[in-house]
């Protein structure tokens, strides 16, 4: 007979080569979170209860992944993106804290005067999207995405929360068969591909092997590719006074922010993240 408390030893002894402690014990709450639908608060109260034989199947399954090198949030089909609790899947980009920087700096931006529309570019889960359209409500948003399978999560998660958001399948590199002319936008905000095949070898398998690639990748020679189109096709499609918001390869801030200066857009601003690293920018033209 399983207690919580032995199945977080399980746990940790199990995950111990692939997770420092303390990360195993966040690995548990979650699982325990989303196989009971309680809070892990409670987790103190019952750690010495028997684990329900259908509960501990479940845990058992989830831990079996883990050791597989599957990421949490797509074993548990979900993921916490700005307090909301969004649905992932292979398809879509687990959310990162870092975009919720940006999601963080947009509301500071408006909290006085709210922008009457936003186009989100590489929506993925819409976690974009729809956190900004939580905290901006009054605000028209369209979202698109070169997935259909990755709008088709966006659209759920969209749903979930109560939101309404315009959702579109579409290539932004192919933006002006897309959108009419006379469409134009106070944000446009982007979290594209951007990680060059170098930076591969230094990342994680995890991601490697589990997170979709198109979400990830572009080519060694072009890696601004997604800015650069982005950055045309806001001079076309930004309403008067508009913003434009990246998150951005932090190895690439400087040739990022040049790029936009080089376009003219005059007011360039470059914002590094809680770990220092220039991750985001803002620019207008
Ligand atoms: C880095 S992910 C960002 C996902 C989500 N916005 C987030 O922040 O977690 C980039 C997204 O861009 C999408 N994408 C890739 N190429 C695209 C293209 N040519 N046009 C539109 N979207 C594209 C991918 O499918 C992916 O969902």
């Amino acid at each position: 007979m399983e207690t919580y408390k032995t199945l977080t030893e399980t746990y940790q002894t199990v995950l111990s080569e692939l997770y420092p402690p303390e990360e195993v014990k966040q690995l548990f709450l979650l699982a325990y979170e989303a196989i009971t639908q309680k809070k892990s608060v409670e987790l103190a109260l019952v750690k010495l209860d028997t684990v329900p034989s259908e509960q501990e199947e479940c845990f058992r399954h989830v831990l079996a992944q883990l050791r597989a090198g599957h990421p949490i949030q797509y074993i548990l089909g979900e993921a916490e993106f700005y307090g909301l609790r969004l649905i992932v899947n292979k398809h879509t980009l687990i959310p990162r804290p870092e975009t919720e920087e940006l999601v963080a700096w947009i509301l500071r931006d408006y909290s006085d005067a709210p922008p009457r529309s936003i186009l989100d570019i590489g929506t993925g889960s819409g976690c974009i999207a729809t956190a900004l359209k939580k905290g901006l409500p009054s605000a028209d948003i369209s979202a698109m995405d070169i997935s259909a399978e990755a709008i088709h999560v966006a659209q759920k998660n969209a749903n979930n929360m109560d939101v309404s958001i315009r959702f579109l399948v579409a290539d932004i590199l192919e933006w002006e068969y897309v959108f009419a002319s006379n469409e134009h936008f106070d944000i446009i905000v982007s979290n594209p591909p951007y990680i060059t095949p170098k930076e591969q070898e230094m990342m994680h398998q995890n991601v490697l092997l589990h997170e979709p690639h198109t979400a990830l990748f572009v080519e060694e020679h072009a890696p601004l590719l997604f800015y650069d189109t982005i950055a045309d096709f806001g001079k076309k499609h930004l309403a008067p006074h508009g913003t434009l918001y990246f998150e951005i390869n932090q190895y690439l801030g400087q040739e990022t922010v040049d790029m936009l200066f080089k376009k003219g857009y005059r007011t360039v601003k470059l914002q590094s993240d809680m770990h220092g690293a220039d991750r985001m920018i803002r620019a207008s033209l």
